[in-house]
């Protein structure tokens, strides 16, 4: 466990800080603040701005019938005349109880028959009398109430409307838009003004205020988070390299969710590797005690017939069974040491150790060491007249030797006297390919896909099973090999006409 504070930086590299977690929730939380400030403030423009007309057009809903009233002449007598110039005469008195007031005389279907807009024209022709008739009702109604404006259609302003002559014979009526264009333009203004002096710079600062308070609160409450990601992140296996396995983590729950699969993954791969550990291990021991139980209880019995006979038995009898036991011993070595060979191969314990060298100069060590067994069984063992004897490959030098050891020692069990084996080296863009090939008794086609599996072994048909010496682990040792310089052995047969064993390795790049 560590302890102490954890830098959390490589977490934050893997994740752009734009896209980290309290960022992003920041910029949400902002946007969404932002959003409830501006519907509550126009909510809000909107309940005062009607507050505002009420109250003005209670102020001023009896306006109409006060005006009629104290008039020298009526603007609409009881025979239904309108007075021709009433109106325009009473245009000053108008505007001098309030100067936005907008007087017009209409007949009783809202036709207007006067204005007091002096040369501008309405631009209505008719105004609509129902949305204004709460206001001819005895009670006041609940305002504001609008109606239409001539100036303005489809903009309804306040109004103060009166019956003429009066409310027992209506001829017309007095129709007054209290809030006229004068007022409203005023309106506008003012609110602009307050807009830009108060509103916007308060509401700019408190959601500033807000983002940075948020942005500090979540900063801290995510820390624990991006510390998470950061210890998990560490079990990414190296060489996963600096992409993790699953696609770029958009913040830090996905690199939180994407360690977690790696743990996941490594924690299965151990698992997998721990059986198969496990398996080869019961194998191994089943195998060494089988392969061992009858040479030595050959050893055991010679050496018992040494020991009770040895001295009536005639001196060449008792060479040949120290000479047997000896045999023994020896199959017995080699066996143990091919099968902890492929057992570490497999386990994964055997580090590649890769450096650059000749190809040619070690095969021709190892032909030397071959000479004397080849001889014996009257072969012809050689290196090709046209291979490369320049090519470096870049390879464990002390693993290469054992695979071509097994190859060759193999070719020459299974190639009968008067034959020949002969090995290849070439040269081909970035790798070097090697072949083993030799004219021997060659390999059954339904035994092929058996060779490299463990344990499979087949003796020459010129070689009893007893002294061929066989473990049947040198082709799964050397398929092994090859795996872990990433390349594969390939195989070629045909029964009485000989084998090809081919495999590639990396060619070492010339300073
Ligand atoms: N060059 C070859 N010619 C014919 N048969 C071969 C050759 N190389 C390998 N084999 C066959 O493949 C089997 C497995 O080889 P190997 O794994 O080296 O085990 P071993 O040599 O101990 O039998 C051999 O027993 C043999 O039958
Ligand atoms: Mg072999």
């Amino acid at each position: 466990m560590r302890s102490g504070p954890v830098d959390t930086s490589d977490a934050s590299t893997a994740v752009p800080w734009r896209q980290r977690l309290h960022v992003r929730l920041a910029v949400w939380v902002a946007l969404c603040l932002g959003a409830i400030s501006v519907v509550l403030l126009l909510w809000y423009e909107h309940t005062l701005g009607r507050e505002r007309d009420a109250h003005l057009q209670w102020q001023g809903i009896g306006l109409a019938k006060y005006i009629a009233q104290r008039q020298t002449a009526p603007f609409i007598d009881a025979q239904g005349n309108a007075h021709p110039t009433q109106l325009a005469n009473s245009a000053m008195y108008i505007s001098m109880i309030h100067p936005s007031l907008e007087a017009y005389l209409i007949d009783r279907q809202g036709r207007i028959l006067q204005h007091t807009l002096g040369e501008e024209k309405p631009r209505l022709v008719q105004v609509d009398l129902s949305s204004v008739a709460p206001l001819l009702l005895d009670n006041v109604p609940p305002l504001p109430v609008f109606g239409d404006d001539p100036r303005n259609p489809g903009a309804p302003n306040l109004v103060s409307i009166a019956p003429l002559p009066d409310a027992t014979n209506v001829q017309g009526y007095l129709y007054l838009i209290l809030n006229g264009q004068q007022a409203r333009q005023q309106q506008q203004r003012s609110a602009t003004q307050r807009h830009q002096q108060s509103v916007w710079p308060v509401l700019a600062l408190v959601l500033g205020f807000a983002t940075v308070l948020i942005v500090s609160v979540q900063t801290r409450v995510t820390r624990r988070l991006r510390i998470m990601a950061q210890e998990l992140s560490q079990f990414r296996q190296p060489e996963s390299g600096p992409n993790p396995p699953h696609g770029r983590a958009r913040d830090e729950i996905d690199v939180v969710s994407q360690a977690a699969e790696t743990l996941r993954e490594r924690v299965s791969q151990q698992f997998t590797r721990l059986e198969d550990a496990e398996r080869l291990r019961r194998e191994l021991v089943s195998n060494v005690s089988h392969d061992l139980h009858t040479p030595l209880t050959s050893i055991q019995g010679y050496i018992e017939t040494l020991l009770l006979r040895g001295s009536e038995l005639p001196a060449e009898a008792r060479e040949q069974y120290l000479r047997t036991c000896l045999q023994h011993c020896r199959s017995l070595g080699r066996r143990v040491a091919e099968l902890f060979e492929l057992s570490k191969l497999e386990s994964g314990q055997t580090v590649l150790q890769a450096e650059p060298f000749c190809l040619a100069e070690l095969i021709n060590d190892l032909l030397q060491n071959y000479t004397i067994a080849a001889q014996s069984r009257g072969v012809t063992l050689h290196l090709a007249d046209n291979a490369d004897r320049q090519a470096q490959v870049l390879a464990d030098i002390g693993l290469i030797e054992r695979v071509l050891q097994n190859l060759i020692d193999n070719a020459l069990r299974h190639t009968p006297s008067g034959g020949r084996v002969e090995l290849m080296v070439s040269a081909a863009g970035s790798a070097v390919h090697v072949q083993v090939r030799d004219n021997g008794h060659g390999i059954p086609s339904a035994d092929l896909p058996h060779i490299f599996e463990r344990y499979w072994t087949k003796p020459a048909p010129d070689v009893d099973a007893a002294s061929a010496q066989s473990t049947g682990l040198g082709l799964a040792i050397a398929r092994r090999i090859l795996e872990l310089h990433g390349s594969r052995i390939e195989v070629r047969s045909a029964p009485q006409s000989g084998t090809e064993f081919h495999f590639g390795l990396p060619a070492a790049l010339h300073a």
